[in-house]
C-alpha cells in the first residue's frame, strides 16, 4: 500500500511540474522572422522552429538570411510575406517583379490560398521616349526595371486593344498572376484563406488551434496577450500547490478504501468508455443547389446597396456596377456572389451574423434593382 501511494505521489508531482513548464514554455507561441515582419502564429507556423502541430497543413513559413518571412509555393518559388491579417484571413505577398528573372507565373494550385482572379500581364521594354501616355490604356510603369535609356511597363493582356503597344517596345514576357480586385502587382498580391476558419477566435481575442488530428480547429483560452508570463507562473503555483495537496489527500483517502469499491470502479470505467465514443464527423457547408437558390442580383449602374457600406465584407473590395451580388435570406447581408458562394461551400452560416440561412424569404437589396430567386439583370 505504501509503495502504491508514493508512486502515485511522484506521478502527480510530475504531472504538476509538466503542466506548469510544459504549457508555460509554449513552442507554438507567436514568433517572428524580424521585429518588423508579420507575426507568425496559427494557422501559420515557422518551419524548422515550430513543430507541425503548431500550424495548419500548407501554412508553413520560413525566414531567409535577410530575416524576411517567406512563403514557398508548390513550384518551389519563394515569395516574401509583407503582412498577415488574421482577422480578415488575408496574407499579402510581394510578387517580386523588380528583378527581371523573377517575372514569372504565380500559381496558387496546391496552396491553401484562393479566391483570386487570375490576370495576365505582358511586360514590355520600351525606349525612354515612350511614356505611360503613349498607351491607350494606362500601363503599370516599373521604374525598378528600367534605366536611363529604356522603360519597362506591364500591360494587362486582356485590356490591350490591337496595336496599343507602341512599336518601339519589345515584349519581355507574359505571366499570369492571382490578384484580388485592385491589387497593384508592383506592390503586393493579397490572398485569402477560408480553412481553417479562425475569425471567431481572432475577434474574441482567444487562440485558434487544432482541436484534433482531423484538422478541426477550436478557440482556446482567454486573451493571453495582456498577462505577463511571470504572473501566469505565480498564479499557477499559488493555486496549484494547495490544489495538489488537496488532491493528494483525497487520493490517499480513496486508495485506502479502493479494494472495497472494485466492482463500482469497473462500472464507472464502462460508463466512461461509453461517454468518449467518438461522434461521426459532420460536414458544415451547403450544397450547390442550395447556394444557387439564394437571391442573386446584378448591380445596376447607379445602384447603391441599402444598408451595407458598399464594400463586400468577404473580399473587402467595393461593389461595382454590373457585378453580381448574392443575399443571404433572413439576415439581409450582401456579398459578391463569387465570394459568398465559396464561403457557403465551407460554412453554412452567414459570415457576419452567423445566422443559418433559410431559403424561404426573398429580399430586394435596393430599390433600383429587382431580385428574384436567381439571376436577374437590371438597368437603372
Ligand atoms: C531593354 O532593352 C535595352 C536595350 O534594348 C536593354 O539594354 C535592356 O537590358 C532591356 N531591359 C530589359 C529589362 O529587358
Ligand atoms: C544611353 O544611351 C546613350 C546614347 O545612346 C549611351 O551613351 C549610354 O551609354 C546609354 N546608357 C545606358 C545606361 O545604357
Amino acid at each position: 500500500m505504501e509503495t502504491q501511494q508514493s508512486l502515485l505521489l511522484i506521478f502527480l508531482v510530475f504531472l504538476f511540474v509538466e503542466s506548469i513548464y510544459g504549457s508555460g514554455h509554449d513552442e507554438c507561441s507567436p514568433t517572428f522572422c524580424s521585429l518588423t515582419g508579420p507575426q507568425i502564429r496559427f494557422p501559420f507556423r515557422l518551419r524548422g522552429r515550430q513543430p507541425s502541430h503548431c500550424g495548419f497543413p500548407g501554412f508553413d513559413l520560413s525566414c531567409n538570411k535577410k530575416n524576411q518571412t517567406l512563403f514557398t509555393l508548390p513550384s518551389n518559388h519563394s515569395l516574401v510575406v509583407n503582412h498577415i491579417s488574421y482577422a480578415s484571413q488575408v496574407i499579402s505577398i510581394d510578387p517580386d517583379f523588380c528583378r527581371i528573372e523573377r517575372i514569372r507565373d504565380i500559381t496558387l494550385a496546391g496552396t491553401p490560398f484562393d479566391f483570386s482572379i487570375e490576370d495576365r500581364y505582358t511586360f514590355v521594354n520600351c525606349s525612354s521616349q515612350v511614356s505611360e501616355f503613349s498607351f491607350q490604356t494606362m500601363p503599370l510603369w516599373f521604374p525598378c526595371l528600367g534605366s536611363v535609356n529604356h522603360s519597362v511597363f506591364a500591360v494587362r493582356t486582356d485590356w490591350i486593344p490591337i496595336g496599343d503597344i507602341p512599336e518601339s517596345c519589345e515584349n519581355i514576357k507574359t505571366v499570369s498572376v492571382p490578384v484580388r480586385r485592385f491589387d497593384d502587382i508592383r506592390r503586393q498580391l493579397t490572398l485569402m484563406w477560408f480553412r481553417p476558419y479562425c475569425r471567431p477566435c481572432e475577434l474574441d481575442g482567444t487562440t485558434c488551434g487544432l482541436k484534433n488530428d482531423d484538422g478541426e480547429t477550436a478557440c482556446f483560452g482567454s486573451s493571453s496577450d495582456g498577462i505577463p508570463r511571470g504572473t501566469k507562473y505565480g498564479l499557477s503555483i499559488g493555486i496549484g500547490v494547495p490544489a495538489l495537496v488537496c488532491i493528494i489527500g483525497i487520493i490517499c483517502y480513496i486508495s485506502g478504501r479502493a479494494r472495497n469499491y472494485n466492482h463500482r470502479q469497473r462500472q464507472s470505467i464502462d460508463l466512461f468508455s461509453i461517454a468518449i465514443t467518438p461522434q461521426p464527423p459532420t460536414t458544415t457547408g451547403l450544397d450547390g443547389p442550395t447556394i444557387a437558390s439564394y437571391p442573386k442580383t446584378v448591380l445596376g449602374e447607379s445602384c447603391r446597396l441599402a444598408k451595407d457600406d458598399g464594400t463586400c465584407p468577404i473580399c473587402l473590395s467595393d461593389y461595382k456596377p454590373k457585378e453580381e451580388v448574392r443575399t443571404i435570406p433572413e439576415c439581409n447581408h450582401y456579398f459578391h456572389a463569387e465570394c459568398i458562394d465559396e464561403w457557403l461551400k465551407l460554412n453554412a452560416t452567414c459570415p457576419i451574423c452567423r445566422n443559418s440561412p433559410e431559403t424561404s424569404s426573398l429580399v430586394t437589396p435596393c430599390s433600383s434593382m429587382s431580385s428574384n430567386s436567381s439571376n436577374t439583370t437590371t438597368q437603372s
